[in-house]
């Protein structure tokens, strides 16, 4: 069955280079730069460029390509700042944070950023960081069973006063959090993968779904999984795909981009990289875990994005991110070589033709719908 957007327009997200190297494991030249001021500049031009969300990363150690990285809740707060209206998502590993210091601290940058946090809750795929921190590492679906426990337990201190949680996992005793976040019922709450752990827990839990890049038939068949799923739990949940968006006057540059992007690969670290997180997923038990079935090539990209192919003139990628919306997706999560100059373009040149785009889709249907009514109309008279 097709599923359709459950949002009007669909929404844009950008990953905050809080880490070095970018988003591409390549030694590319690349004008994207990690620091806090690069950072709050690209904010303010994505916020103006009309993005709604700015997804932080939380890494703790050095590796694959990524060789410095700023804490994430800390950063998104140093972003809030710089901003008014931009919605920014901090990145949280159960494991190294407990649940109800996320609660607190995120219900404190609610009150100073006038209710623009939201949080990503990570289930961990880099075994060397938990290792280098002392935190054991659970096999893949345990990890996702203590995502479950650390979402059921911040929305429980976010929304109830005396709150009690017994798992296996958390234990929580007649907590009262005040105050309570502005955002009601809670700031909005993202979680990523691809395995059955991930969607079963977004079906159930999250908020949202973030997923890798994947063809358009990919990302279908994980929604309507997905949402069946929801629906069975009665649960709403929205769905974000990350792309890796090369938007040039013409589509010969932008393969050329992409091209380049391949041939500078830092071989060893992709390699590394995909052992990795092949390996963090390999205790999915149907193996389809985010990275089962990338290729070199796809890995160049951190999460997949060349896949959702988002790379051409500003008139394909905007039917694209169309198709994408028609299919169920709610948001792009979108990466760039050189952040600042192309999410200017991206707001120039692209987001108009999607909403032009979005709005004649909406007239063709409310078109469709008047002409059935009238249809249904005349048939009840003359019977
Ligand atoms: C959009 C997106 C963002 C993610 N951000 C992070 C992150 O900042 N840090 C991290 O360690 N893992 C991150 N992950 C990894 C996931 O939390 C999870 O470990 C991974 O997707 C495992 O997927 P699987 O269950 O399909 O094997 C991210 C995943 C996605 C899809």
């Amino acid at each position: 069955m097709s599923q359709s957007s459950s949002s009007a327009t669909i929404k844009f997200a950008y990953w905050v280079p809080n880490v070095s190297g970018g988003l591409v494991v390549s030694t590319i030249p690349q004008r994207t730069d990690w620091s806090l001021e690069y950072n709050q500049k690209l904010a303010q031009t994505a916020e103006k460029a009309g993005f709604d969300y700015a997804l932080s990363q939380i890494r703790f150690t050095a590796g694959y390509g990524a060789e410095h990285q700023h804490e994430s809740v800390s950063f998104s707060q140093a972003i809030l700042h710089a901003t008014t209206k931009l919605k920014v998502l901090a990145a949280i590993l159960p494991g190294p944070w407990h649940p109800a210091v996320v609660a607190k601290q995120l219900a404190t940058i609610d009150h100073i950023s006038n209710g623009r946090i939201a949080i990503n809750v990570v289930s961990g795929w880099f075994k060397g960081e938990f290792q280098a921190l002392g935190e054991p590492w659970l096999e893949h679906d345990e990890r996702y069973r203590r995502s479950n426990e650390f979402i059921r337990v911040l929305k429980g201190i976010w929304t109830q006063d005396k709150f009690t949680f017994k798992g296996d996992f958390y234990r929580i005793n007649d907590y009262t959090l005040s105050p309570k976040p502005l955002q009601k019922p809670h700031p909005e709450i993202f979680q990523g993968g691809s395995s059955r752990a991930a969607r079963d827990n977004a079906a159930s839990v999250s908020d949202w779904y973030f997923t890798n890049g994947n063809t358009p038939e990919g990302i279908k068949a994980q929604i309507d999984d997905i949402q069946a799923k929801a629906r069975e739990n009665g649960h709403k949940v929205r769905i974000g795909v990350n792309a890796f968006i090369i938007a040039r006057d013409t589509e010969e540059e932008a393969k050329a981009v992409l091209d380049d992007i391949i041939k500078h690969a830092h071989v060893e670290a992709v390699h590394a990289f995909g052992d990795a997180v092949k390996q963090a997923g390999k205790a999915s038990p149907e193996g389809e875990g985010n990275w089962a079935k990338s290729t070199f090539e796809d890995l160049v990209q951190y999460n997949d994005g060349f896949r959702t192919n988002l790379i051409g003139t500003p008139q394909q990628i905007a039917e694209r991110i169309v198709h994408l919306k028609s299919i169920g997706v709610d948001l792009i999560l979108a990466g760039f070589l050189h952040f600042i100059e192309e999410v200017e373009y991206f707001g120039r040149k692209v987001l108009p033709l999607v909403r032009e785009l979005e709005a004649q889709r909406a007239a063709a249907t409310s078109a469709d719908t008047s002409a059935d009514t009238r249809e249904a109309e005349a048939a009840t008279s003359a019977a």
